[in-house]
């Protein structure tokens, strides 16, 4: 267990006690649930879009909007090309495996780095959130950029989020984070709905289960801060690769044992709401 360190910068505790919050619904949805880490590349969008994948085979109705402006990932990972349609005043999400999909990177050019100021990413944000036909969705699987920034402070205090998951790797600088993440949420008064632990663990051609980066911090900070322990996704080489082949595994397997494990998170959550 790492030591509890990490506080909100006092710029972030500024900014979350100046506004008092007025919280729009997404139109178009009944649920908004954000995929969250405060460590950036530990698979939250992997996460977010097999998640989104599994609602779907459960028979939900599910739009991914990917809120990582910074480095969006949605386009590639459900290998989308296309533009959104617009009439001049909203945006049609782009629909990929019956999915409604929107992301910062159906409209740039995605090798081109984006410089975005603080109210750039508000109006980002609102943009994705008031001004996309979402239609007649169960849920929205939100996809953050890392950190605990702009983006997520725009979305806790000024869109109505339903809950958020938390998801890390399992080493100690990244539990830290992890660590600051779950005081964001509760600070902004958003529903952690759990913690997942992903690529908890590598399964060698001897069939034995390497750690590579440590084992169990991710269920003992989840246990610290009475959250829940959502479980643990393996590596593998497939889930990577597939995702950036743009179908993702539980679209292209949905028997894969991994896909099973997005599944059953998928299940939950269904369960929980509807
Ligand atoms: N369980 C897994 N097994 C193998 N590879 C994985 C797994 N989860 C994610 N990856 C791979 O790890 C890399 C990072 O994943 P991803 O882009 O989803 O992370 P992220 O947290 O969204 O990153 P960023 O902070 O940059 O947005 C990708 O190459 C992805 O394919
Ligand atoms: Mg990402």
């Amino acid at each position: 267990m790492p030591k509890e360190k990490p506080e909100l910068s006092d710029a972030m505790r500024a900014k979350i006690s100046k506004k008092t919050p007025v919280k729009n619904p997404i139109i178009g949805t009944k649920f908004t649930i954000a995929v969250s880490s405060a460590k950036g590349g530990v698979g939250k969008s992997t996460f977010a879009t097999n998640l989104a994948l599994a609602l779907k085979k459960l028979g939900c109705k599910v739009g991914l909007l990917d809120a990582d402006i910074y480095g969006p990932s949605v386009p590639k990972m459900l290998g989308i090309n296309e533009k959104p349609k617009s009439d001049g005043q909203k945006l049609e999400p782009v629909v990929k495996y019956d999915i409604q999909c929107m992301s910062i990177g159906f409209l740039t050019d995605q090798q081109t780095p984006m410089i975005w100021r603080g109210p750039m990413v508000t109006s980002a944000i609102k943009t994705f959130t008031q001004k996309v036909k979402w239609k007649d969705l169960d849920f929205i699987i939100v996809d953050m950029p890392p950190g605990t920034g702009d983006a997520q402070l725009t979305f806790s205090q000024e869109i109505k989020m339903d809950g958020a998951i938390i998801v890390s790797t399992p080493q100690e600088v990244a539990l830290l984070d992890v660590i600051r993440g779950i005081k964001m949420f509760d600070k902004l008064g958003v529903k952690i709905l759990g913690l997942v632990d992903n690529m908890s663990f590598f399964i060698g051609d001897d069939g034995k289960k390497y750690r590579i980066f440590g084992e169990g911090g991710v269920k003992r900070t989840a246990e610290k801060f009475k959250k829940e322990f959502l479980g643990e996704i393996p590596l593998n080489p497939e889930v990577g690769k597939l995702g950036d082949e743009g179908k993702p595994i539980v679209e292209s397997n949905s028997d894969h044992v991994i896909s099973k494990i997005y599944l059953n998170f998928a299940n939950k959550i269904k369960l929980t709401y509807l």
